[in-house]
């Protein structure tokens, strides 16, 4: 390895992430420089196309657009964020192998490969660090690994996507659609053209599988985190939320019992005074619970040139200041990832407008072990009318169940939404 009392610095992509890396570099070159030596210095950058104009100060010469270019001997670190699974997770892997360190910001391929990666580092005596992959500019992964090893995390609660958040904010405070919504965020720049990966739920279940190794020392296989996204919220159901004292948020949930750890993203109602309830328009947060410091949440920007390339810098400064693995939280070998879902459910639905129908339905639901916490009943002089009820706690399987048997009733017209609650 080549020491010029400089730490050899190669990036992969020069997008986004990558250009507000170098800005946040330069920006704070000086206090950087004096808290650490040797200083770092950016001497290649893989790119697709190496005539494209950069929106940053460096040499045209340094821009090579075959990875092969790449002399990976000289390099302290590879910093890979190009994005997507292939040919990142090769690249990654042939710099681990290499002796360089690296740094992700890849949600996707640390959900998906990050075990991999983690063991050839471990196996290479060198190191990865992903923390811009979760929550941006927040510090989510040094939080958990580094000041909250001492507590054994019980539980935590997210809103990891600030392109959901943004909408479902909107739809919240202007009563408008989620089309209309998501059309909006799109002329904003807060969703891409296609925007499957937020408003389906990828994306946060990617970072809450990167959160479940890290908080939980559990790594889920993606389909083994339940997942569902906002496409289905509807106005009815953000007011009626907003009547009974909740908001509806994407949540991204992780709970750790002896035998088995829930992971789950799905729409949530959570009540309105409850501070994950307050994270508005495109900032993410987390919220979480430890068995000695109690609740802690760290809130800012999930996303974003500046906050991400931010968390990357930090990564690069921590791997030449400490030089060392996070110590990580234990290893659940025996701990299996499980959803019972044991929560109290929102159910909304459509009754034929006569008497009697609500008691019926509350026999139905009696029948299965289901008692109610509170019902909405609004009549409309016609023949159907809304029908609205929280339950108290129930496992997601046994509501499925009554509600199979009452959505078969006569007086059942239709099953709108179920979505679960958090007290
Ligand atoms: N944007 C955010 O706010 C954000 C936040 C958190 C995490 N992330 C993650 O950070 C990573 C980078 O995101 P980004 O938004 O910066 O992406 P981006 O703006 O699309 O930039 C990607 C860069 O990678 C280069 N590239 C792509 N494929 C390549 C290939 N096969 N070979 C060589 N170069 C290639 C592109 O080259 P050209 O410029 O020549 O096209 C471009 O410079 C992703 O994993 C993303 O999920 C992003």
């Amino acid at each position: 390895m080549i020491i010029l009392g400089k730490q050899r610095i190669g990036i992969l992509g020069m997008g986004t992430v990558a250009t507000g890396f170098c800005k946040t570099y330069f920006m704070n070159k000086s206090i950087i420089d004096s808290k650490m030596d040797p200083s770092l210095e950016i001497t290649k950058v893989l790119v697709k196309d190496i005539d494209k104009k950069r929106d940053v100060d460096l040499p045209h010469s340094i821009y090579v657009d075959d990875f092969d270019d790449f002399n990976l001997e000289e390099f302290e670190i590879i910093i890979e964020l190009i994005g997507g699974v292939n040919p990142a997770f090769e690249y990654i892997k042939k710099s681990l192998e290499s002796g360089c360190n690296v740094i992700t910001a890849n949600k996707e391929l640390m959900a998906k490969r990050g075990s991999e990666l983690l063991e050839i580092a471990k196996n290479n005596n060198v190191l990865i660090r992903y923390e811009a992959s979760v929550g941006g500019g927040i510090p989510l992964i040094s939080t958990i690994n580094d000041a909250m090893v001492s507590n054994e995390i019980i539980r935590m609660m997210g809103i990891l996507n600030g392109t959901t958040n943004y909408i479902l904010t909107k739809m919240t405070k202007e009563k408008i659609g989620f089309e209309t919504a998501l059309t909006q965020a799109k002329e904003l720049g807060f969703a891409e053209a296609d925007p499957t990966a937020d408003v389906d739920g990828f994306d946060a279940s990617y970072k809450l599988a990167i959160l479940s190794k890290d908080a939980f020392g559990v790594i889920p296989k993606p389909e083994e985190i339940l997942k569902q996204g906002i496409r289905k919220i509807s106005i009815e159901d953000i007011e009626y939320g907003l009547e009974l004292g909740y908001k509806i948020k994407l949540l991204a949930i992780g709970e750790k019992s002896n035998e088995h750890v829930e992971l789950s993203v799905e729409p949530t109602l959570i009540p309105i005074d409850h501070p994950v309830a307050s994270v508005n328009n495109e900032y993410n947060a987390l919220f979480i619970e430890g068995n000695s410091v109690g609740e802690i949440m760290l809130y800012g920007k999930g996303a974003g040139a500046m906050p991400t390339g931010s968390a990357v810098l930090s990564d690069a400064i921590d791997i030449i200041k400490k030089k060392k693995d996070y110590m990580g939280h234990v290893k659940a070998e025996n701990i299996i990832v499980k959803n019972i879902g044991l929560s109290a459910y929102y159910v909304r639905m459509e009754v034929l407008d006569k008497p009697g129908v609500l008691g019926k339905i509350a026999v139905a639901f009696g029948d299965y072990g289901i008692s109610l916490d509170s019902v909405v009943q609004r009549a409309r002089g016609g023949r159907v009318a809304p029908l609205v009820f929280i339950t108290h706690e129930i496992e997601r399987a046994k509501l499925n169940d009554a509600l199979n048997t009452i959505e078969n009733k006569e007086y059942v017209t239709e099953i709108q939404s179920i979505i679960k609650v958090v007290k």
